[in-house]
């Protein structure tokens, strides 16, 4: 199964993207746990990638491709994927169908979680107590809906085009959406 996980900030792409991998056995690659475990590791591309990350901002996209492509060419992605956080604008979209493209193995599901931005806010906020990630901050949650609408959400029309996307909600208990993510991709 090669599926991407799509929604704004906090809509709740890296929890269900954990559940689905023990169900779907393909790997969860989420960008945003790679560039933060290159941060932690103080490497020359966690050092250029923090600030960025830290005002809420896009990672570039030499960056975040060259990481991407590495991480999708690991024994355990042949089988496919689950990305989460990727793609983030059009330009990696096109790059990833690019990719795909040649080894004949395209994106089979995209599934939007949609939640509302009121509800993103305070799920941060709760999160950034409990873990403290440096982009929790209110302000800058507010700042990353803002790119999110502006660079991610041409993506989501990207896939309906290409007619493999589904919409599910993101509310309710982790489960319920859960389910709904099971459903829509019919497993
Ligand atoms: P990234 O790590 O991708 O963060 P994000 O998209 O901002 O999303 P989050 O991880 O905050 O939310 P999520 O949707 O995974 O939700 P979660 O499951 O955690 O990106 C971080 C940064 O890295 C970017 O800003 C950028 O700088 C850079 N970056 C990453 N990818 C990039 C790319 N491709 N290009 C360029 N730059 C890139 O849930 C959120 C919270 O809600 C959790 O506490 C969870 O427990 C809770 N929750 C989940 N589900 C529910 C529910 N049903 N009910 C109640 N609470 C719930
Ligand atoms: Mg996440």
């Amino acid at each position: 199964m090669r599926l991407v996980l799509l929604g704004a900030p906090g809509s709740g792409k890296g929890t269900q993207a954990k559940l689905l991998t023990e169900k779907l056995h393909v790997p969860h690659i989420s960008t945003g746990d790679l560039l933060r475990a290159a941060v932690a590791a103080e490497t020359p591309l966690g050092q250029a990638a923090k600030e960025v990350m830290d005002r809420g901002e896009l990672v570039s996209d030499d960056i975040v491709l060259g990481m991407l492509k590495e991480r999708l060419q690991a024994d355990d992605a042949a089988k496919g994927f689950i990305l989460d956080g990727f793609p983030r604008n059009l330009v990696q979209a096109e790059m990833l169908d690019q990719l795909l493209g040649e080894i004949d193995m395209p994106v089979e599901h995209a599934v939007l979680i949609q939640v509302d931005p009121e509800e993103v806010v305070a799920r941060i906020a709760k999160r950034a107590e409990a873990e403290g990630r440096a982009d929790d901050t209110e302000e800058v949650v507010r700042h990353r809906l803002g790119v999110y609408r502006q660079q991610t959400e041409p993506v989501v029309e990207h896939y309906r085009q290409a007619g493999v996307l589904s919409e599910v909600h993101g509310t309710g208990s982790i489960e319920e959406v859960q389910q709904r993510i099971l459903e829509v991709l019919r497993f």
